[in-house]
């Protein structure tokens, strides 16, 4: 007969969690989760990137309701779709993300759980390819790049991207970390509307950028997590586009969660180029394998929905009129700030959702508490987080803090 479990046994298989050391939890994660427990009526959260309108809300696009009343009626299955997701997504986005590469049979791309799950399989993929590779990130960034990096295993290297005093691109540093990278570094680049800062690349900083990246052999890894919402669909992709002009390799991470603001359906798209098409075939065979492993298959909602309007000429128009709006209400916003101080100026000159203020973490979190206005303590504010009522009282408070 088999000896009972004594409870001491019991107690010490229990035990293997209690090792588990604290998180410190994710930074605008936290605040969301801040901004909504604030009952104050009148607070502004202009913490984490989510467009709002000028009421304050964050309404589904027009395209999308439409294309979820068609999916509604005529999708007859949510049988799975595999590890690729839906091809015809992914088709369809080609012309989009990809302009007058979008032919080249080099070029492939697979759906994604929004474009952080296109991070994790870009790095993932480099990691598999050369686990000693190095990836060179400009500071500040998006705060969960780090994370997604180190979880690919990858080393970091990070350089100075932005002077948040000076209000100004560190260029240089940017270039002499480029000259002096080894061939097979990846570098991080920020497609258009440079999360946290705003700060895009100029058309003759990216042919700088393009030139050097090709030259020292190294590999452009792309977010582009907000295109359509600087300057317009083709233009936001211009620094992307040369790249892909140049250089054999590329990697691409794609995210439609806000241009088509179906943030919590999670919807993006890994592309890979590589110097000829088995290449990028066999790798293509490997990131499908590391997705089937994290998530086998990606969400199929929010990309149906997309692909229904992208399936659509109609629908398609639509959903530009739509973006168009919404980089209209960016800009305005952006240029009334501007006007508000001079010491704000540079706002009008920065693209997409966010710019950063001069702040640090105890300024911050006294906006919160006087104002109940709730931005990340990087100083870094979502532009177009506030209804239209909202934005004097923003700006005067922000004043207000500058002035001391
Ligand atoms: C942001 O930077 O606020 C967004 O990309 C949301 C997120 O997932 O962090």
């Amino acid at each position: 007969m088999l000896d009972q479990p004594t409870t001491t046994g019991m107690r010490a298989s229990a035990q293997l969690l209690e090792a588990l050391d604290p998180i410190k939890s994710d930074s605008l994660l936290a605040l969301i989760a801040l901004a909504e427990a604030d009952p104050r009526n009148d607070k502004i959260d202009v913490g984490v990137g989510v467009y709002r309108d000028g009421a304050g809300g964050t309404p589904i696009f027009r395209c999308i309701k439409a294309a979820e009343q068609i999916l509604w009626q005529h999708q007859n299955s949510k049988s799975y779709l595999g590890s690729m997701g839906d091809r015809r997504f992914t088709e369809l986005l080609r012309p989009f993300v990809l302009g007058r590469h979008a032919g080249d049979e080099r070029l492939l791309g697979l759906q994604t759980p929004g474009g952080c799950g296109a991070l994790a399989l870009g790095f993932k993929l480099v990691a598999a390819a050369n686990p000693t590779a190095r990836v060179l990130v400009g500071t500040p960034t998006w705060p969960n790049h780090a994370p997604v990096i180190n979880a690919a295993g990858l080393e970091i290297v990070r350089y100075g991207y932005y002077d948040r005093d000076a209000q100004a691109i560190r260029f240089d540093e940017m270039m002499s970390m480029l000259d002096g990278a080894r061939a097979g570094d990846v570098v991080l680049l920020h497609g258009c509307c440079h999360n946290p800062t705003g700060a895009d690349l100029s058309q003759d900083q990216w042919a700088d950028v393009v030139r050097t990246v090709a030259h020292r052999g190294l590999l452009p890894l792309v977010d582009i997590a907000y295109q359509g919402l600087a300057c317009g669909l083709g233009e936001d992709a211009a620094g992307l586009h040369a790249l892909l002009e140049v250089c054999d390799e590329v990697i691409v991470a794609q995210s439609c969660d806000k241009n088509f603001g179906v943030y919590r359906d999670r919807v993006g798209s890994l592309w890979i180029k590589s110097a000829d098409a088995a290449t990028s075939g066999r790798a293509m065979d490997h990131v499908a394998q590391i997705a089937r492993e994290m998530w086998s298959m990606p969400p199929d909602h929010g990309a149906a929905a997309v692909r229904t309007v992208l399936d659509d000429q109609a629908l398609t128009a639509d959903w530009q009129v739509e973006l168009a709006g919404m980089r209209a209400r960016i800009n305005n916003i952006r240029a009334r700030i501007a006007a508000a101080d001079p010491r704000l100026a540079y706002i009008g000159g920065q693209f997409g959702m966010f710019s950063m203020l001069p702040f640090d973490a105890h300024q911050v979190r006294q906006l919160r508490d006087t104002h109940a206005i709730y931005m990340a303590d990087s100083g870094r504010f979502n532009v177009v987080g506030m209804a239209d009522d909202a934005i004097d009282r923003f700006v005067a408070a922000v004043v207000g803090a500058m002035n001391g």
